[in-house]
């Protein structure tokens, strides 16, 4: 159940808290388990989570390789990783590490991992090229490689409100920031990515899964203060933001169902193998 904070749009506290109680719940954690489906982890493997934000994939695939695996937890985000770590302890499950790294150069010793996955953090790497050499370099002889690129915003419907609605109520440059997560798109330039670095068997597979904001449009419209504009939002005058959460309404109303937003997602997820 979302308190009430969850719903005072704009005025929730930080990105890193607003993400983990709105996203990572309705988003992140079911996308984990279908991105570690395709991971199939054995009991005992090492696995590397790369731009691991709140340890979602992390903490999942630690029960999933048991208390024989290991499991390391990466983000250049002292905030993502605080939340981490003051998750719970997990029972039958491997110890978590987390440390704080940029994706490139990752502080982790090579040929040390069965597994790297990257959930939603490739499109944000200044230098993507590099990071998936890092991911090469961390992992053992036939270790693999699993991560999850977005699609881009129009197949995204909550989040394509969402745009509409900010390139209404703001200027172009300030509305802009907020598609960054979906603009690396083309599943081409993904296999080519990895191709480029060393991995074979290269496989690019597209995903869909549902997302319900089961608190309604006002939950959908909290979500900015997770997203790329957050400190736009946090700053804007009470008329603009007035004239944003409106927006936003009108916007969304075509998801509503029964009062909740319900809606889909569509990710790109690439697979690969590091050659023995
Ligand atoms: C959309 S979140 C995904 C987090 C996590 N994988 C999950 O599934 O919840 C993107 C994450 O990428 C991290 N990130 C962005 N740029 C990064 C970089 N250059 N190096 C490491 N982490 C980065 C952010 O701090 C954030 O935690």
């Amino acid at each position: 159940m979302a308190d009430a904070r969850t719903f005072s749009c704009f005025s929730v506290g930080s990105i890193a808290g607003t993400y983990e109680e709105i996203y990572v719940p309705r988003i992140f954690i079911p996308w984990a388990r279908l991105l570690l489906d395709r991971a199939a982890l054995r009991p005992g493997e090492a696995v590397l989570d790369i731009a691991t934000g709140p340890g979602t994939v992390a903490r999942i695939a630690a029960e999933q390789v048991g208390p024989r695996g290991r499991v390391v937890g990466a983000d250049f985000s002292e905030a993502m990783i605080a939340i981490a770590k003051g998750k719970p302890g997990l029972t039958s499950a491997a110890p978590v590490e987390y440390i704080v790294s940029p994706a490139a150069p990752l502080t982790v010793e090579e040929e040390t991992f069965d597994v790297v996955t990257c959930q939603q953090g490739l499109q944000f790497f200044p230098d993507r090229a590099a990071a998936v050499r890092e991911m090469y370099r961390a992992l053992k002889p036939g270790g693999r490689v699993i991560a999850a690129v977005w699609r881009e915003i129009a197949l995204q419907p909550s989040f394509a409100a969402l745009d509409a609605a900010l390139r209404e109520s703001l200027p172009a440059d300030q509305a802009e920031p907020y598609g960054a997560p979906f603009r690396w798109p083309s599943a081409e330039a993904l296999k080519v990515g990895f191709t480029d670095q060393g991995f074979t068997g290269v496989s690019i597979t597209e995903l869909r899964h549902p997302l319900t904001y089961e608190g309604g449009i006002a939950q959908a419209i909290a979500t900015l203060a997770a997203s790329p504009v957050a400190s736009t939002i946090a700053a804007l005058d009470a008329e603009t933001a007035t004239r944003l959460r409106s927006a936003a309404a009108r916007h969304l109303a075509p998801l509503v169902d029964g009062g909740q937003v319900r809606t889909q997602m569509v990710s790109n997820l690439v697979t690969a193998t590091k050659g023995v």
